[in-house]
């Protein structure tokens, strides 16, 4: 009962946000997120996965890419939380060398890359990245805006509290490679207007927050902002 109530208070809220039409870039106003036109944005974005295993943004072997943008709107939202792992950026392998078709079928997924042909015969051939761009660029043709979430360091499930990942100070965590990937993708999106921000990393859990932790975030602040003079601490609180 208590469930349906907050179900009902949340799709209320949800039919509140009101369409309009925004204009980029965005920017802030004291705590205001703003519009071109200073008019205020309401972020409400839906979670779409493209991190795991075969790094393809999940369900485009069930559905038409349009489609499932379209449906996202019809559903209230505005905007897409993208996931994407480190690797997309760091491992040109994989982002350029191995097609969505290849990719499904190392992970014997026969029938997702023919669920991709029938759906989405375009992508099917593309290389992973190109993969991406074309769910970024469709989010867009359908006035959704884009954060780019930047999930984990290789395509895979996350997170668990063994999963060497977490941040600073564990194995798969290479806070150099982190920060190169971070500027690579702004650098490579800096002119695709819907896509608003980024999200510096999914879920950091499980850790002490070593010395290290201020020593480093100066370098996707920096990497981000290109200001020489922005406190890490406070730019990295603001992002999180
Ligand atoms: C890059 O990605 C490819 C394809 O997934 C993989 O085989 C290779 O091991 C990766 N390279 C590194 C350095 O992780
Ligand atoms: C973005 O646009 C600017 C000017 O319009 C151009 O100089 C720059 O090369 C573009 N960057 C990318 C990554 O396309």
């Amino acid at each position: 009962m208590a469930r349906s109530f907050y179900l009902c208070i949340f799709l209320l809220f949800i039919t509140w946000i009101p369409i309009i039409s925004t204009s980029f870039p965005l920017s802030t106003n004291t705590r205001w997120i703003v519009d071109e036109k200073g008019q205020r944005v309401k972020l409400a974005c839906v979670n779409w996965p493209a991190h795991l295993q075969p790094a393809v943004a999940e369900g485009l072997s069930k559905q038409p890419l349009d489609s499932i943008s379209k449906k996202i709107v019809s559903m209230g939202f505005n905007c897409v939380r993208l996931t994407w792992p480190l690797d997309l950026m760091t491992n040109d392998t994989l982002a350029l060398k191995i097609t969505v078709k290849q990719s499904f079928e190392s992970l014997n997924l026969f029938d997702d890359a023919l669920g991709i042909q029938t759906h989405n015969p375009k992508i099917l051939n593309l290389p992973i990245f190109n993969a991406f761009q074309e769910v970024v660029s469709n989010l867009g043709q359908n006035g959704l805006m884009v954060i780019l979430d930047n999930h984990l360091t290789y395509p895979g499930w996350c997170c668990s509290d063994n999963d060497l990942d977490a941040f600073f100070g564990y194995p798969n965590f290479d806070p150099v490679i982190w920060a190169k990937g971070l500027g690579k993708m702004a650098t490579l999106f800096r002119n695709v207007t819907n896509v608003i921000g980024m999200s510096l990393r999914n879920e950091p859990r499980e850790i002490n927050y070593p010395d290290l932790w201020f020593s480093i975030v100066a370098n996707p602040c920096k990497c981000l902002t290109k200001d020489a003079s922005c406190d890490p601490a406070s730019q990295w609180f603001k992002v999180l």
